[in-house]
């Protein structure tokens, strides 16, 4: 397939999901540096260095706005119409079903924020995406709208009773081309029923093998906040992992321990498992101490990081209590814009990849 030449941001930076030291970048271009320190050089306000941030992961610094125009109003109307011209488009669809695990042990850093917010945007422009719950909390299945009942049937009974996945999987309501496979809290009780089935490790992946998933493009696994079986699974039955941090102080800590786990799952129960991808989450361009970690973050990881990151916004947050993404809950504030950033860069990556 074809690499996409109009984009070359993406496709320079693009090899395959494998470790960073596989990646051959030549030079590619570095827009981490002047979209980092533009906060900090002649922001003119605490507000306004806040308000830019996603719109220097999105659109607007290509979009040469003066200064002039950077009201309240008018970022408003830019990211609206940003979100409404960018909805026509249709991205690529990679060659075959990319799986993708959401992980990250640490809580609350926005790993089912990303996977509901980039599933939705990737199923808004033209690609065939299924969201598997794999987090006791259900997070990712509320805020896609599952309804749950005590005897509604869930991933736990995929992974401990073997029903298949395709019997599990409900379409999102509003989202054409989403659909789910929820979780309840039975599954906090699986991590011990797994441990004496056979195979406890694998029983995700059996569970996709089983399943014709020919016809999807994405299958995006939310984990939960630990390294358990739950996790170990989604590792074992995916190729890619993508992992949210959040920008804060202790966002650092920890990671270590997940990427070494990473490497034994990778060691002994799945070869083809690399990090793919990393997002920064919840940065507030307000602080000094965001651009720091992000900076941390991007020296260490390099081109697995995206350029966009998504902001502190009040309206991603609101999203869930409504049972919605904030890609359909009000998709021209800046989160919304974020995501859908994100979420083009991963499949721009993901036709690269596939092409390469
Ligand atoms: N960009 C954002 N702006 C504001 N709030 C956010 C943002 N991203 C996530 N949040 C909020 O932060 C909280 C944690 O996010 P989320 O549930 O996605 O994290 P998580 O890593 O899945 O958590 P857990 O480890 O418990 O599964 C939620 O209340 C969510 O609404
Ligand atoms: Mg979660």
């Amino acid at each position: 397939m074809p690499q996409n030449q109009s984009d070359g941001a993406y496709v320079s930076r693009e090899t395959s999901p494998v470790s960073r030291a596989e990646f051959s970048l030549g030079s590619p271009p570095d827009p981490y540096v002047s979209r980092e320190t533009s906060h900090w050089d002649g922001a003119p306000s605490v507000e306004v260095s806040r308000e830019t941030t996603v719109e220097e992961g999105g659109a607007t610094s290509e979009s040469g706005y003066g200064v002039e125009l950077d009201t309240p109003i008018a970022r408003a109307a830019r990211a609206a119409m940003s979100v409404r011209g960018r909805g026509e488009e249709s991205w690529p669809r990679p060659d075959r079903c990319r799986i993708i695990s959401v992980a990250n042990q640490k809580g609350g850093v926005g790993k089912t924020t990303t996977t509901v917010n980039i599933a939705a945007s990737l199923a808004m422009h033209g690609n065939r995406v299924l969201v598997v719950d794999l987090d006791p909390q259900g997070n990712a299945s509320t805020a896609l709208g599952m309804e749950r009942s005590t005897d509604s049937r869930s991933i736990y009974h995929c992974l401990v009773e073997d029903e298949e996945l395709r019997d599990l999987a409900r379409p999102v309501p509003d989202i054409p081309n989403l659909w789910c496979v929820p979780a309840t809290i039975d599954l906090a009780g699986a991590e011990i029923e797994l441990v004496s089935l056979v195979a406890r490790e694998s029983r995700l992946k059996r569970a996709f093998a089983a399943y014709d998933y020919s016809d999807l493009d994405y299958i995006l696994i939310d984990c939960p906040p630990s390294l358990g079986l739950l996790t170990v699974n989604a590792m074992v039955a995916c190729e890619e992992v993508l992992i949210p941090i959040q920008c804060e102080y202790y966002a650092l800590e920890g990671l270590g321990q997940l990427l070494r786990n990473v490497e034994l799952v990778k060691s002994h129960l799945n070869p083809h498992l690399a990090i793919s991808t990393i997002l920064l989450t919840m940065y507030d361009g307000r602080t000094r101490l965001a651009a720091q970690v992000a900076d941390e973050v991007r020296s260490h990881f390099g081109d697995l990081v995206l350029n966009t990151m998504v902001p502190r916004s009040v309206r991603v947050s609101e999203a869930p209590s409504y049972g919605q993404s904030v890609m359909t809950y009000d998709p021209g504030s800046t989160g919304a814009v974020a995501y859908m950033e994100a979420a083009r860069e991963i499949a721009y990556r993901a036709k690269a990849v596939v092409g390469s």
